[in-house]
C-alpha cells in the first residue's frame, strides 16, 4: 500500500469524478447491462431479518424494504422471487422501494418480469441529497439495505446519507449493511494513479471504492442516531475454478438501529 502513495489522482481529476459519479455508473450499466453483479441469495442467511416468515410486522401490517443503491435489483427480486413462491406477497410480504444513482440502472429493475408496482417502487435519486423525500414518507421504512453502495460515495457525503435513511426509518427500524472492507484485496491490487484519498479509490472505469474500518463505520452511525447490533469483518472468497482464481476477501457487516426517542 506504501507504493499506492507514490502517485495519487491528481485534485482536479477527482474533483471531476465527483461531478461525473452519475454518468460513470451510468455508463457502468450501458457497457454491462444486467450481466455484472450476481443475483444476491446470500443475504436472508445473514439477514435473518429478511426472511419471509418474519416479515410481518408487529403491527399486522406489510413491511417495507428500501434498497438503496439497488443496481439491476439482485438484492431485491430474489427476495420479492420468494415472497411470490410462497403467495406472502400481499399480507405479509415486504412492500419494497428501490433507488438508484443511475437512471438506465432504474430502467432495467422496472423492466424486470417481476417488476408490479403493487409489490415494488423503483425511481432514480441520489441518496447524498433530499430527492429520495420526495419518493418515501418519513418514518414509515422497516429495512434499509446497502450491498455494496456507500463506498461508491465519496466519504464526505456519508453522514447525509446516514441521516436520510434516519429520516425514511421507523424508530427501531433497521440498516443492514455489507461493503468492502478494509485491506480487501481489491484495495491491496490498486498501483499507483488510483489513490484518491485514505481508502478512497479510482476503478479504470471512473467509478470508484471506499474500504471500510469498523470502528469508523460504527461511529457513523452511532452520531446519526442508530445503535449497533452487529459490526464486524467477514472473511469469504472468490472462486473461480475454470479461470483458476481463488482470492482471500474482506467485507464489512453490520447491522444498526434506528433509536427509539428518550422522553
Ligand atoms: C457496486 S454497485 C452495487 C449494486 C447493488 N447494490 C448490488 O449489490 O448488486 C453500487 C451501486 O450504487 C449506485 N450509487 C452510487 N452512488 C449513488 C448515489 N449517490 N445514490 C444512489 N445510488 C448510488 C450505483 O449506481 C450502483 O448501482
Amino acid at each position: 500500500m506504501e507504493e499506492q502513495n507514490k502517485r495519487l489522482v491528481p485534485e482536479f481529476k477527482a474533483n471531476k469524478l465527483e461531478i461525473d459519479a452519475q454518468r460513470h455508473w451510468d455508463l457502468f450499466y450501458k457497457r454491462n447491462e444486467t450481466r455484472f453483479f450476481k443475483d444476491r441469495h446470500w443475504t436472508t442467511r445473514e439477514f435473518q431479518e429478511l426472511l419471509s416468515e418474519q416479515q410481518c410486522s408487529r403491527s399486522g401490517q406489510r413491511r417495507t424494504l428500501f434498497e438503496v443503491g439497488c443496481g439491476v435489483g439482485n438484492l431485491v427480486f430474489p427476495l420479492l422471487e420468494e415472497q411470490i413462491k410462497e403467495q406472502k406477497s400481499d399480507e405479509h410480504g415486504f412492500y419494497f422501494y428501490a433507488c438508484d444513482f443511475s437512471p438506465r440502472a432504474v430502467d432495467f429493475v422496472q423492466a424486470n418480469a417481476l417488476y408490479d408496482s403493487k409489490h415494488i417502487t423503483a425511481f432514480q435519486c441520489d441518496i447524498t441529497t433530499q430527492q429520495v423525500h420526495q419518493h418515501i414518507t418519513g418514518e414509515s421504512l422497516d429495512v434499509c439495505t446497502m450491498i455494496f453502495v456507500l463506498s461508491a460515495i465519496h466519504p464526505d457525503k456519508f453522514t447525509d446519507v446516514v441521516q436520510n435513511l434516519w429520516k425514511l426509518l421507523k424508530p427501531g427500524g433497521l440498516v443492514l449493511f455489507r461493503d468492502y472492507g478494509l485491506y480487501d484485496m481489491a484495495q491491496l491490487r490498486f498501483k499507483p494513479g488510483h489513490k484518491i484519498a485514505e481508502n478512497l479509490y479510482m476503478r479504470q472505469d471512473g467509478t470508484r471504492s471506499y474500504y471500510f474500518e469498523e470502528q469508523q463505520l460504527a461511529q457513523l452511525f452511532t452520531s446519526s442516531g442508530f445503535e449497533v447490533l452487529s459490526n464486524s469483518y467477514v472473511h469469504r472468497r472468490t472462486l473461480n475454478l475454470k479461470e483458476g482464481i481463488d482470492v482471500p476477501r474482506i467485507f464489512l457487516q453490520g447491522k444498526f438501529r434506528k433509536r427509539t426517542a428518550v422522553h
